[in-house]
């Protein structure tokens, strides 16, 4: 049987108290949708987040979690906190993290494992950036993204992989139907050696996914579902997103 699909939004560092009404629009137009959904917002607005949706079928995750689960890290929050704020999900290893922090894959295993930990639902981010792709390099940089990002005991029902090249973030490019295709077959191919259930296992593709790209995208075998950034932030546009994968 297919994963079940997930449409997932990261609203990055964008949204306050009055973009709560998005999250009203969205589960008004979607109250019972066949996919799951799931919107991560800043971590600041987890928690009314989570009192405006109520029972609504919208799952919260945060953005980026630290690999301790409490302690001195000033300015940090922990996959326990984001849990305790409602969220089920958290976004690990994004591009934006891995670039204007450092994070290396180790890095982005250690903070898997914690939320692993904590009951939170990895979402693990992999992408080339243009310059790889430019070099054929796509293939190799996703295969060792992989192997070095997923930790011990990751299984399909605690793991979720995004597929975001780095080029097609924020940019309205995205890789041919082709291209993702072959990405996503190669990360099926390469999670059956790490994760029993690897068939099992949601593979998004995240990178300019907007509500007039998203059907034939979804319509690719091992895509099963997307991370949307700048489309996320409107319940029509994520909506419209919504729809495609139902
Ligand atoms: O995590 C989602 C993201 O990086 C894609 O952003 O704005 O291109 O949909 P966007």
């Amino acid at each position: 049987m297919a994963p079940r699909k997930l449409a997932a939004g990261n609203w990055k560092m964008n949204g306050d108290l009055a973009s709560l009404a998005e999250i009203d629009a969205l589960i008004a137009a979607h109250p019972a949708p066949s996919c799951e959904v799931l919107v991560c917002p800043p971590a600041v607005l987890l928690h009314p987040m989570k009192e405006r949706a109520g029972g609504a079928r919208v799952a919260l995750g945060g953005q980026d979690c630290h690999a301790d689960l409490a302690g001195a890290h000033t300015g940090d929050i922990s996959a326990v906190q984001l849990k305790d704020a409602g969220a089920s999900h958290v976004i690990l290893g994004h591009s934006e993290r891995r670039a204007d922090h450092g994070e290396t894959d180790a890095v982005v295993a250690a903070k898997a494992a914690a939320a692993h930990a904590a009951g939170l639902i990895a979402i693990i981010c992999v992408g080339e950036t243009e310059t790889q792709r430019d070099a054929d390099q796509t293939l190799a940089v996703i295969a060792s993204q992989l192997d070095g990002s997923i930790p011990e005991g990751a299984t399909a029902a605690n793991t979720v992989i995004a597929y975001e090249p780095v080029w097609a973030i924020g940019t309205g490019r995205t890789p041919t139907l082709d291209q993702i295709a072959e990405v996503h077959a190669l990360m099926r191919e390469r999670l059956g050696g790490r994760i029993g259930d690897a068939a099992q296992v949601r593979l998004l593709y995240g990178g300019s996914v907007k509500p007039g790209n998203a059907a034939q995208i979804f319509a690719l075998s091992d895509v099963d579902g997307a991370l949307v950034g700048g489309a996320s932030l409107k319940a029509a546009d994520f909506g419209a997103i919504i729809a495609a994968l139902q």
